[in-house]
């Protein structure tokens, strides 16, 4: 049985926390110190089990309460899941758990992506993203009009956990599964995995950039409106922390080119 708890008591000093399986989420936090550049950020990147595009629902459930529990003793706010991943698989389970509120970027995003003036809308995501459906049934929710298609891409993530997307390789594969989405002319390809807006440049490099949608700055503007109607804006700001699970020497050179981290994260294992 799940027992629900209430977040009617939240303190808006509190931190809030985001967690991914590793750099991508910095897209998030970026967007996020753009819009409320008052609040304490707590960052997660569990680069132990990345990439969690091909984990199992079980495992996304044990990695993800393991950080809740860690975030809940830490007494945050807020929990943005900026993980396409297990806001796909995992939210709606977790949902009402916890003494935070939790923002899930899939149902945060979809009300402005069905809103869009388009017809088709084609989605780059990882294998657990696109196999759930998420997003197709989140959009038709609000607009069953526009056709949703998944492309899984299973070693984007690598690439930009490597920092590697540039060798030729990688950019010739990168280009290759473009062409491949091109194939179903959708109007619109959202970055479905919050990782790959760090390949925004290689993949415009052939068609416009505007055919992207980076859900980020949507999300960011969501979290924003629901604390200001929660009467949650901090009022006093602390100094944001860095965890990972692993390698935190690789994350600070991955992680430069959406936010360039002065220190090293510090190593957190549950
Ligand atoms: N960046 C995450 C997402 O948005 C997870 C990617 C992965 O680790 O496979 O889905």
């Amino acid at each position: 049985m799940i027992i629900s708890k209430s977040n009617k008591n939240l303190d808006k000093n509190s931190p809030i926390a985001l967690f991914d399986s590793g750099v991508g989420g910095l897209t998030v936090l970026k967007q996020l110190k753009e819009v409320l550049p008052n609040e304490t950020y707590i960052y997660y990147g569990d680069t132990l089990h990345m990439p969690y595009g091909d984990k199992s629902e079980e495992q996304l459930l044990q990695y993800s309460s393991k950080i809740f529990e860690y975030f809940e003793k830490r007494n945050c706010k807020a929990v943005v899941m900026a993980c396409n991943t297990t806001s796909s698989v995992v939210y709606e389970q977790v949902k009402d758990m916890y003494n935070f509120k939790l923002f899930s970027i899939v149902q945060a995003v979809s009300e402005v992506l069905a809103s869009l003036d388009i017809k088709k809308l084609g989605v780059f995501a990882t294998k657990a993203t696109v196999e759930s459906g998420a997003y197709n049934r989140k959009i038709a929710e609000y607009n069953p009009n526009i056709e949703v298609f998944g492309q899984f891409c299973p070693k984007w993530v690598h690439f930009v956990e490597e920092n590697s997307m540039n060798e030729p390789k990688n950019k010739k594969e990168i280009l290759a599964d473009l062409e491949k989405m091109l194939e179903n002319n959708p109007d619109k390809i959202l970055l479905g995995c919050t990782h790959y807006p760090f390949l925004l440049d290689i993949l415009s490099s052939g068609v416009q950039k505007d055919l992207f949608i980076d859900p980020s700055l949507y999300f960011a503007q969501y979290i924003k409106r629901y604390l200001h109607s929660k009467d949650l804006l901090a009022t006093h700001v602390e100094e944001d922390e860095f965890y990972v699970s692993e390698n935190p020497e690789q994350f600070v050179v991955s992680a430069q080119m959406f936010y360039k981290l002065a220190y090293l994260p510090k190593v957190l294992t549950f």
